[in-house]
């Protein structure tokens, strides 16, 4: 079964045809950065116009790489994400299966991120549960029970920044750039292979209190925040002469690697808290931030530590794409008997 998949969440027009939710025949992928690097952050209005302006020639193209292949369904993201954006790809997908007479099966976009792993790939995720995911992106960073494949339930989360979020708003203080996770992936990968850890910056690793309101009944062992570490790297930077003092100083790189270092342990913790709790097969992530290679390193640690495997995606599934979108229709093809009549969701839940 052939699935073309859309996703206009965010900032990247895509699409994608797979087949049998896990052979990828083509993977069209868009990425509007440069349209929005000069204001640090995702504009949504322009966002939207860069999809329409985009979408007919990206779904054409992965239709065309695919090999003209006949299509069985059209998949798509109907949340979360921007609404301007989510309208655009909705109603490419709306009109598509119309007009080639097949199903539409509109996805979640975190439970699409947390389907990359299988991608291109022989496992079969209905042979691996119970899993625990983690869904680590811009927007999002929860922990997630996965008991029978197809079943959601979040178990932790970030009660402030996504890890993503915590990326680009440090990386914007300190003059990095936009999207900041690449880069101080980058940097600090750079720094680390010259320096120890014990030259790091102590920062917080973004424990919350139990009992906070915030936690909305979760755990606050399995939930992160990092607005404390923000505000400790606000202050250490006001605190030492500011940004470019510590740029001409060079000390700029041994801050981000301190940064992703809290980030990297406190997601390290609760994944660790997650695993005890739950007689977990496997754990396995996704999102854009799920790219970063220290993250990856010391994730797969914590999993060999726990004798289960991890499961990633390969980094091109890492960011948004079309391929996650079509391979998760396949294991969703028969929930939307109403699918026409579905409007976009921005704040749509895991598991909703
Ligand atoms: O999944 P994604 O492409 O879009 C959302 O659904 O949010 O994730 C984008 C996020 C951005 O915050 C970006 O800075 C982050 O993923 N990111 C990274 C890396 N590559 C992308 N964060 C840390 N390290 C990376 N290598
Ligand atoms: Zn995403």
């Amino acid at each position: 079964m052939n699935i073309l998949g859309i996703e206009t969440s965010c900032d990247e027009t895509a699409a994608a045809v797979v087949k049998d939710g896990r052979e990828v025949l083509s993977n069209v992928v868009y990425t509007q950065i440069p349209l929005h690097i000069p204001y640090g952050g995702v504009v949504p209005e322009l966002a939207s116009r860069s999809h329409v302006e985009k979408i007919s020639e990206v779904v054409s193209t992965a239709l065309k790489d695919a090999g003209e292949v006949k299509i069985d369904a059209v998949s798509v993201t109907y949340g979360p994400g921007l609404s301007p954006a989510l309208i655009v790809g909705l109603n490419a997908a709306k009109g598509l299966a119309k007009a080639l007479k097949v199903p539409l099966i509109p996805v979640n976009h975190i439970e699409a991120h947390l389907h990359t792993p299988f991608l291109d790939s022989e496992a079969k995720p209905e042979e691996l549960t119970p899993i625990l995911g983690l869904a680590i992106s811009g927007g999002h960073t929860n922990w997630i029970d996965i008991p029978v494949y197809g079943e959601y339930k979040i178990i932790g989360q970030t009660l402030d920044d996504a890890a993503g979020e915590a990326f680009d708003k440090a990386a914007k203080l300190l003059g990095l750039g936009y999207p900041g996770g690449p880069k101080v992936d980058k940097i600090a990968k750079e720094w680390r292979e010259k320096h120890s850890d014990k030259e790091m910056i102590p920062f917080p690793k973004g424990r919350p209190r139990e009992g906070v309101s915030a936690l909305s009944g979760l755990s606050a062992e399995l939930c992160v925040s990092f607005s404390g570490l923000k505000t400790a790297l606000l202050r250490y930077v006001q605190q030492n002469g500011g940004t470019e003092k510590l740029a001409s100083e060079g000390e700029i790189p041994r801050i981000v690697a301190s940064y992703q270092e809290a980030i990297v342990q406190a997601v390290a913790d609760r994944t660790e808290n997650a695993l005890k709790k739950g007689d977990y097969k496997a754990f396995l992530i996704g999102g854009g931030v799920s790219l970063n290679s220290r993250l990856r390193e010391v994730l797969t640690k914590v999993a060999e530590k726990h004798h289960i495997p991890i499961l990633m995606a390969k980094p091109k599934y890492c960011g948004d794409n079309g391929a996650m979108i079509a391979a998760l229709g396949y294991y969703r093809r028969n929930k939307m008997a109403e699918a026409f009549l579905i409007d976009v969701n921005p704040s749509l839940e895991v598991g909703e």
